[in-house]
């Protein structure tokens, strides 16, 4: 640990390409929404940021024994931030292609049951982490399951290796197999006996997760409102009109709703650092309720591809002002990489007959995510005192890459090519407070 902090204390410098985002580039890709320096430094120091600009004006500002690390052929940003994915849900990914209601009985419960054990649930914890870091993801929003243990287990990962992570214990008392479920009372107590040891430990904060609506009595909803109001500074995360049967079965519970969006909205859960998944089957009055609101969606492009949910709606979402970010979901989400995630968001909006731009894609997939947690002066961004969590993006990373980003004459064409042809392959390092983590 003493080692651990010296390396974190001292200064360095990252020279290469960068890029980092102000604000949302939106359709037109505003030239004052992002910085791109082809010769750029970042410099850290104490594991933030303690500079970013042209290197020809940084360098001579060094201390002569600053160690500079050279990053050629590629490019640097603040790491990705993926605000939707389940980790004891890492084996289930690839499981067969059914659609969301059965994937969830006969993959994902029996799965989710294995996280009772503490010691298997810190092992995929461990294996999780290290498939974040091996595609660049420094920040998650996750779910854990139903049992604290599986909170536990994953936040003490993710304090031991440094890491900004947001997590919540999955609140879940109906509809679902018996072993799974908690009760409003235990589900309470754990979750406010778990928010109070983790919330605002080390980077660690703590979401309030109830599961949908359809795995929650009233009273647990109401519950959940009820701890939502008393931790205001905590963070939401459920799932939201994801699929057509699931919206038909919430009808069905909540016939005086207006919609499944609506049933939160009258247990007191939308309100800024909420983060609602999927928003596919939303209508115009849903998107504008989110947008006053203050809570985002994440848009899980990968997850809603391979359980054939429907396709996220990214105009209509700017028509209202609904902030959305991008979200893996692993495992309904097939990759662990938000460029893959990046790549179907761009194939959605084709089909849809919208166009993503290359440089908002890479906003989402960083500020824009880190702004939908409240963590935009934490991550997401270079601006000087924010916390050093970068990775290095490898122009060469395979033969095909390297050929296509060569002929490519923009920065958007060179981010393209990442977005249509890479994955974790191309991230060549990750660092976390400054600190290189990156698994082989
Ligand atoms: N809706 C309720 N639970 C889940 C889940 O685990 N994954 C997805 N994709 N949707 C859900
Ligand atoms: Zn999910």
């Amino acid at each position: 640990m003493a080692l651990r902090t010296d390396i974190a204390a001292q200064v360095c410098a990252h020279r290469g390409a960068i890029l980092h985002f102000r604000s949302d580039p939106g359709a037109r890709d505003d030239p004052a929404s992002f910085e791109f320096l082809e010769d750029g430094l970042l410099v850290t120091r104490g594991g933030h940021v303690a500079a970013v600009g042209p290197a020809q004006e940084l360098l001579p500002t060094l201390p002569a024994d600053v160690e500079i690390v050279g990053h050629a052929e590629s490019i640097l940003m603040p790491g990705f931030v993926d605000t939707h994915i389940h980790y004891p849900q890492t084996d289930v990914i690839g499981s067969g292609g059914r659609q969301l209601l059965d994937w969830l009985e006969d993959y994902t419960f029996p799965t989710e049951r294995r996280f009772s054990d503490p010691v298997y649930a810190a092992a995929v914890g461990e294996f999780f982490l290290d498939e974040l870091i091996r595609n660049g993801t420094t920040t998650a929003m996750v779910f854990c399951t139903v049992h604290r243990t599986s909170v536990d287990a994953f936040f003490h990962s993710a304090a031991a290796r440094q890491m900004r992570m947001v997590a919540g214990k999955i609140l879940m008392d109906r509809n679902s197999p018996e072993y799974l479920r908690d009760s409003v009372s235990s589900g309470e107590q754990d979750s406010r006996e778990l928010l109070q040891k983790w919330h605002g430990h080390e980077r660690l904060s703590y979401a309030i997760t109830p599961r949908s609506a359809i795995t929650s009595s009233e009273a647990q909803l109401q519950s959940a409102g009820q701890l939502a109001k008393e931790f205001p500074d905590a963070l939401i995360q459920t799932h939201v009109a994801e699929n057509l049967e699931e919206i038909a079965w919430v009808r069905r519970l909540f016939p005086q709703a207006r919609s499944y969006l609506d049933v939160y909205d009258s247990y007191g859960l939308l309100r800024e650092r909420a983060i609602y998944a999927h928003c596919i089957h939303f209508d115009q009055a849903d998107r504008v309720r989110m947008a006053q609101s203050g809570a985002a969606a994440a848009f899980c492009p990968c997850s809603n591809l391979y359980l054939g949910s429907g396709l996220f709606d990214m105009a209509a979402a700017d028509d209202a002002g609904m902030p959305f970010s991008i979200a893996t979901d692993v495992g309904g989400g097939n990759s662990f990489s938000m460029l893959r995630s990046l790549g179907d968001a761009y194939k959605i909006a084709q089909l849809s007959r919208q166009h993503l731009s290359p440089l908002r894609a890479f906003y989402l997939a960083t500020l824009g995510g880190a702004r939908a947690l409240g963590l935009e002066d934490r991550v997401g961004q270079f601006t000087v005192g924010a916390e050093a969590d970068f990775i290095v993006l490898d122009l060469r990373a395979t033969p095909l890459i390297a050929r296509r980003t060569a002929q490519s004459r923009t920065l958007a064409e060179k981010l393209l090519v990442l977005m249509a042809l890479g994955d974790d392959r191309v991230v060549s390092h990750t660092y976390v407070l400054g600190r290189e983590v990156s698994v082989a």
